[in-house]
């Protein structure tokens, strides 16, 4: 009990600290499209996890990094994460009106600033990833680490996945089994872990099976983060949580808890989360990784 009030106060404050880096990023309020940088500002400081982030920055120091590379790619990871929650909550994809304790982008701003203040932060998170050219001379890693932004984003990572869910939204349209649904989930959400652990390893000067290594555990702890989020949409409050509960019976989706119940979904994510610790244990790396492992570990027993 008490390691773990000593890990969440250790977790807090890196969180602060990371999002202290994460703000540095903003884009200014001026001009003529000073409402859309006020939506982005909007939805980027509602407060989160920034789980993101902090993953490649835990991954980026096991790994040996040193230096501030690595902070661009913090805030654009974050980015691309609230981008994705943005447009999830649009009345097109998931409907709903709260997230991250606050009332949605596009409840406030209205629809079509939602679709474009998501637009708009995508693109910044490109932006704001090409400044770590001007951090350090390691042009090959920053170039590696783009393209994994780039790659775990789109069609073959969120953005693929965010499509395939939308269609098991509209029932009847897809019957889902299990093997669609790990598609789902490894790509809605699995993608953009993977690219944070990646990243983190990649700018750091990992080897390609190190990287390989950190894809796997990102693969593994976003299913298991997933279910949790499904778990949580099942036995949470939206006060705790942030945004609305039952979003997903709302939608009538497959989840693992419609094809599994609560428990054996559980059950589940805790065996995901123990390979991928057992996977970061084999790890031969220069610096400690007991935080990090402590960090996979919470994010299937987090209650937000
Ligand atoms: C929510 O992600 C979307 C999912 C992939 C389940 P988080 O639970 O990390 O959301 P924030 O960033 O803390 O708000
Ligand atoms: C969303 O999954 C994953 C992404 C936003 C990419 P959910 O739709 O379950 O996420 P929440 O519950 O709205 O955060
Ligand atoms: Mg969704
Ligand atoms: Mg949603
Ligand atoms: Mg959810």
């Amino acid at each position: 009990m008490e390691h773990l009030q000593s890990f969440r106060k250790i977790l807090d404050e890196k969180t602060k600290k990371v999002q202290a880096i994460v703000y540095d990023y903003l884009p200014g309020e001026a001009g003529f499209a000073s409402e859309l940088a006020e939506a982005i500002r909007y939805s980027m400081t509602a407060g989160g996890k920034r789980i993101r982030p902090l993953l490649m920055q835990e991954t980026y120091q096991m790994f040996g990094g040193t230096g501030t590379v690595v902070r661009p790619f913090m805030a654009a990871i974050e980015m691309v994460h609230t981008h994705s929650l943005i447009h999830d909550d649009l009345p097109a994809i998931d409907n709903d009106e709260y997230r991250r304790g606050r009332k949605t982008t596009h409840v406030v701003f209205g629809e079509a600033m939602g679709v474009l203040a998501g637009d708009a932060l995508l693109n910044y998170a490109y932006e704001t990833a090409l400044l770590a050219f001007e951090e350090s001379e390691k042009t090959e890693e920053c170039i590696a680490a783009l393209r994994i932004l780039a790659q775990k984003t789109g069609i073959c990572g969120m953005l693929g996945g965010q499509s395939v869910d939308v269609t098991n939204e509209k029932q009847g349209r897809l019957t889902v089994d299990e093997e669609m649904l790990n598609y789902i989930y490894e790509n809605k959400t699995s993608a953009l872990m993977e690219a944070s652990l990646m990243i983190g390893a990649a700018l750091a000067g990992a080897s390609k099976e190190q990287i390989h290594q950190m894809e796997q555990i990102g693969s593994e702890v976003g299913v298991a983060f997933q279910i949790e989020d499904d778990i949580l949409d099942v036995t949470s409050t939206m006060e705790e949580l942030g945004k609305p509960i039952f979003s997903d019976e709302k939608n009538q989706k497959t989840t693992y808890i419609t094809l599994f119940g609560v428990e054996e979904a559980g059950v589940k994510a805790a065996e995901l989360t123990r390979q991928a610790i057992a996977r970061l244990d084999r790890l031969s790396v220069p610096n400690d990784k007991a935080f990090l492992a402590e960090l996979l570990e919470y994010l299937v027993v987090r209650r937000k």
